[in-house]
């Protein structure tokens, strides 16, 4: 998510490790800021806004050192401010550090920290492992030993990055879970977030491995595990070219993105799921308020409606609450009829979506209650609404959305859960929902095994005119969005809707020249998603089957199948079967020469009406 730089060496180090953020900029990031040893004390810069908000101040005097640290913020705890962008210092201004991840155990250290008379000036994680790391310090013994103590305090999933002004040539880097790299140069040393930070400076890197500890001197690069014993230093070296680099070797953002999913699983899990396995939402309204609800509108555009649709499904089977979905540009002059008592959803991956800033705003001027499900932390949607749950995917770049919707359904399943759990809902098996949350990253790295398959697919139907996306139930929202990627992307008419609809009208489009991809991962109503495979057949239509790896039926039928990993929850197996459609969409743009990150006629953040 966020960006990480450091150096350590004979050249100026302030300069390297700008340069480093910028070539992380694709990124994306809210703020930033920078840390270098200056003669008697760490100097800490930080900027919110653009790069160029830093880089302004650092040129406005010569500046020159030879260890320095650097960051650039993507927001998780706290708004994109100056005072929020790391790095962090710690209680004597000791150390500064900066971190990629979320310290899910931040409240309970705090608590603690306050009553030790620590004093905090962001609202972030960040400044709580600062603390942390500071604390040890004091205790004794080097910057590593104090680092090394201090992780085993720290519960999450993060990359942090320290300097200390009692060892100025030196930076110590600790990993668990959150990506970072080191690169080993001539006379000096340095780390990243990600490879295409280094490659202008060396290519023989080496990736951290899971809780592990580095120590970075001008002379050498040294590993530790966590109790302090060396480990060996393995080299590799980087033949990529810097734009491959910036995909992560993915060849396209798009893809990227979608192998993400399961990584975004658990960070947009993270910290919502306590030890006892209750879900534990942060900011949303006061237990007593749901009692009050008695109608939901999710009001959102695009994919973030698909996923709005999910969430009616959640709404409406598990809690019993009428729910309905809204487009944006529709509700806002559609004259809605709104209950007092009802609650207003937002979804937005840019928290910046003109028509779904307009109805929100509408639904303000008439008092109704409003929740943000929002991505962008301080955009425009995130402000506004009375109350906002962040998806926390990281930063979306491609066009195309892909991981942002996941999360989006990940945070309807929680918010539904939640609301189940304060009301004691009857018949909802909070515990056993938790445990297929709990599940489902590794069930969706699983899904991500389709692509093969998918490939496969798309050889023998890239060339179709007309591709029909069907299914009942949640499988029919699926459709949708499935749907929605192939033509924004690969530019194939497509024709979506619950596949019951089909003989109602668009069973006319069918001819031997159409492919219909079913989405069939609810058992119990295969048989009659069944017969609308067959009347396709019968008028010379390819099906594609988009089932689960139980399913016995539909592989008797379909012209050719795809298998996803089943969940004990259909609503969650339906949603793992994006994972196969997007490769699907992904695929065929690819086999067709599409422009794929920048599809034609499109814009990532839709702030005109
Ligand atoms: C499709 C896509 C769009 C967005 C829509 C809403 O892949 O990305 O349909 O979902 O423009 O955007 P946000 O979520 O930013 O409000």
């Amino acid at each position: 998510m966020c960006g990480i730089a450091g150096y350590v060496g004979p050249k100026n180090a302030i300069e390297i490790v700008f340069d480093q953020l910028k070539r992380l900029e694709y990124r994306g990031y809210d703020s930033a800021g920078i840390a270098y040893l200056a003669d008697d004390h760490i100097e800490v810069i930080k900027k919110a806004g653009k790069l160029s908000n830093l880089g302004d101040v650092l040129l406005s005097e010569q500046r020159s050192a030879h260890s320095a640290i650097a960051h650039s913020r993507w927001a998780t705890h706290g708004a994109p401010t100056d005072g929020n962008a790391h790095p962090h210092f710690d209680e004597h201004e000791d150390i500064a550090i900066i971190h990629n991840g979320i310290i899910e155990n931040y409240h309970e250290l705090r608590e603690d920290l306050l009553k030790q008379g620590h004093h905090f000036y962001s609202q972030t994680d960040t400044e709580i492992a600062a603390h942390v790391i500071g604390d040890e310090l004091g205790k004794g013994g080097n910057l590593e030993d104090a680092v090394r103590r201090a992780v085993k305090k720290l519960r999450g999933a993060f990359a942090l990055v320290i300097v200390s002004k009692k060892e100025p040539n030196k930076i110590v880097a600790a990993r668990n879970a959150s990506p970072l790299v080191l690169g080993i140069g001539c006379g000096e040393s340095m780390l990243a977030s990600d490879i295409p930070a280094l490659l202008p400076y060396t290519r023989d890197v080496v990736v951290m491995e899971e809780n592990t500890i580095a120590v970075l001197t001008e002379e050498k690069i040294e590993i530790l595990d966590g109790e302090g014993r060396q480990l060996p230093v393995q080299p590799q070296h980087i033949e990529w070219d810097l734009a491959s680099a910036e995909r992560g070797g993915f060849e396209h953002f798009m893809l990227k993105e979608i192998h993400e999913q399961p990584k975004v699983i658990t960070q947009t899990l993270s910290g919502r799921i306590d030890s006892k396995g209750k879900v534990r939402l942060d900011g949303v309204f006061s237990d007593h308020v749901w009692a009050e609800i008695d109608r939901v509108n999710i009001i959102s555009c695009g994919t973030a409606y698909h996923a709005g649709l999910m969430g009616k499904h959640l709404f409406e089977k598990l809690l019993r609450l009428p729910t309905d979905v809204y487009y944006s540009s529709e509700f806002r002059y559609g004259d809605p009829v709104l209950s007092p008592r009802s609650l207003a959803v937002f979804v937005s991956q840019s928290g910046e979506t003109a028509d779904t800033l307009a109805a929100l705003k509408l639904c303000k001027s008439r008092r109704i209650r409003t929740l943000g499900i929002v991505n962008v932390i301080g955009s425009s949607i995130a402000r506004e609404c009375d109350r906002t749950l962040f998806t926390q995917a990281g930063p979306e770049i491609s066009v195309a959305s892909t991981k942002a919707y996941t999360a989006q359904v990940l945070v309807f399943a929680l918010l539904a859960l939640h609301i189940a759990q304060v009301q004691e809902t009857p018949g909802v098996r909070v515990d056993e929902w938790v445990d297929e949350l709990l599940r489902l990253s590794d069930l969706a790295e699983d899904a991500l095994s389709t692509e093969e398959a998918v490939k496969a697919i798309c050889a023998k139907v890239k060339d179709t005119s007309l591709a029909f996306f069907l299914g009942r139930g949640a499988d029919a929202s699926l459709a949708l969005e499935g749907a929605l990627k192939l033509k924004e992307i690969a530019y194939i008419p497509t024709q979506e809707s619950p596949a019951g609809e089909m003989k109602h009208g668009p069973l006319a489009l069918v001819d031997e020249s159409v492919i219909a991809v079913f989405g069939a991962t609810d058992a119990s109503i295969v048989d009659k998603v069944i017969s609308n495979v067959r009347e396709v057949q019968a008028r010379g239509g390819t099906v594609i089957g988009v089932t689960t790896t139980e399913d016995r039926a539909m592989e008797q039928v379909t012209d050719l199948l795809v298998r996803i990993p089943k969940s004990k929850f259909e609503f969650l197996s339906a949603l793992l079967s994006i994972i196969p459609l997007q490769f699907f969409a992904y695929h065929m743009a690819k086999l067709r020469g599409c422009e794929i990150d920048q599809p034609r006629n499109l814009a990532k953040s839709v702030t005109v009406e």
